[in-house]
């Protein structure tokens, strides 16, 4: 088909919208994944844990929209929100809506690092605004990250990204396109979970770096006992800021996100994917005098740290994560979501044991990955030793088989996977497994 014939024949199939994504998307991808041909779909609908392509097949969801869909895709209470609010205007800017202060006003009790909120769009946004408020009220150039962390796609944040091997620390590597390499000079990179060379790092370059930041949860990585309080003192011992990146572990681990969970507060945290309930939302949440960076009335002055974005508050985004935070909320929501994330881990485990593969479904609570290795990773390089190649191929025949996850990359129950879902998941891993032994 002809790109004019594409740009005016509707399309009917999913090999038509196929074509006409390989001609306009690149790698016929919505951004950082294109799933191979064989096994490519393309989603018509979703509802609970499960989606439908647009050939009617249906597929178990552990991608959750990036972990965005906590809930589902369509629960009830998110939807009713969004319609309502929607015919009362789409968005608004320049002054308050009242949507974004009620959110503002139930993020400030739940966070406890949170006195006050800035709203984004998106949780790239929050993180970059977390590093510009710790260099301008800092006055200090540099921010220490983890390697393999992912902050989002701004260009501080493509900083040993996504190593092959260990950087020079506290050298940041460089490993995408576009990036100034003078940026290179403002990150410095350490290995998770290794407070010593933390120590050390900030022993010798204390006084040019502003903040740490950290994924409380790094992709897959838990925090060993101590980590996440060691950075915190260590902060505080070398006089630089804590930012916990929250994107992801913000109202998943607990309502109060990782800082709940592990009872360690940072000085800064960046929200994404769960605070807009599936809506274009993000927020940084902090201590007032450091959040005060960005008051407008500062215009002006060189402690101002700007920020500013079209759809920052956007009131549709906000009720849905409003009516989101309501149900999570809920009395003894985390105790059943996460007691039921462990049920699902032991039966894959069951699997993988039936099948002898050496293999571990890696994680905690609502996080999961299937890894060839034997040991939860402590850092990048422990995931990056794993048979990764393996770990690919159980993915594609999961996707194969009728489970949505993207090879690789870590995944996520959600509180709408129901037992019949698990049954559906165990069938096709059972499958999977089977494949990969013969
Ligand atoms: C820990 C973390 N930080 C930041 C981001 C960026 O968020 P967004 O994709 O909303 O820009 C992500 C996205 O997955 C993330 O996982």
């Amino acid at each position: 088909m002809s790109e004019a014939e594409m740009a005016n024949i509707p399309a009917a199939t999913q090999d038509d919208y196929y074509a006409i994504a390989e001609a306009t998307l690149p790698g016929a991808g919505l951004g950082g994944y294109s799933l191979p041909e064989d096994t490519r779909f393309i989603i018509r609908e979703g509802h609970g844990g499960r989606l439908t392509s647009m050939e009617g097949r249906e597929y178990i969801d552990y991608v959750c929209g990036a972990g965005a869909t906590i809930i589902g895709h369509d629960h009830p209470a998110v939807i009713e929100a969004v319609q309502e609010r929607a015919a009362k205007g789409l968005h608004f800017f320049g002054t308050l809506n009242d949507a974004a202060v009620e959110l503002a006003d139930r993020l400030v009790s739940v966070i406890p690092c949170a006195e006050r909120i800035i709203f984004t769009t998106t949780g790239s946004e929050a993180t970059s605004y977390c590093m510009r408020i710790a260099r301008a009220v800092m006055g200090k150039p540099k921010i220490l990250k983890f390697e393999g962390a992912y902050h989002g796609n701004h260009d501080y944040a493509s900083f040993s990204q996504f190593p092959t091997h260990a950087a020079n620390y506290p050298m940041a590597t460089s490993d995408i396109g576009g990036v100034p390499e003078a940026l290179q000079d403002t990150m410095m990179v350490a290995p998770y979970n290794d407070l010593e060379t933390v120590e050390s790092i900030l022993s010798e370059h204390a006084g040019e770096i502003a903040a740490i930041i950290a994924e409380p949860v790094q992709r897959i990585i838990f925090p060993r006992s101590g980590f996440l309080e060691g950075l915190r003192r260590l902060a505080d011992k070398f006089g630089v800021l804590l930012i916990f990146d929250e994107v992801v572990t913000g109202f998943r681990l607990s309502i109060a996100g990782a800082q709940g969970h592990f009872g360690v507060t940072p000085d800064l945290a960046s929200y994404g994917k769960i605070v807009g309930g599936g809506g274009p939302l993000g927020c940084v949440g902090g201590r007032a005098d450091l959040i005060d960076a960005t008051n407008p009335n500062r215009k002006g002055r060189t402690d101002y740290a700007y920020i500013n974005g079209t759809l920052h508050g956007n009131p549709i985004a906000a009720v849905a994560g409003l009516a989101t935070l309501k149900v999570l909320q809920e009395k003894d929501f985390y105790d059943h979501f996460h007691g039921k994330a462990d049920r699902f881990r032991k039966a894959f485990c069951d699997v993988l044991a039936r099948h002898s593969l050496n293999a571990i479904v890696a994680g905690q609570a609502s996080f999961w990955q299937f890894l060839f290795t034997e040991n939860e990773p402590a850092n990048q390089m422990d995931v990056l030793a794993s048979d990764m190649q393996r770990s690919a191929t159980l993915d594609g025949e999961l996707l194969r088989n009728g489970v949505y996850v993207l090879p690789n990359v870590r995944r996520f129950f959600s509180a709408a996977h129901t037992d019949a879902d698990l049954e559906v998941s165990l069938d096709a891993l059972n499958a999977a497994c089977g494949t990969m032994v013969a």
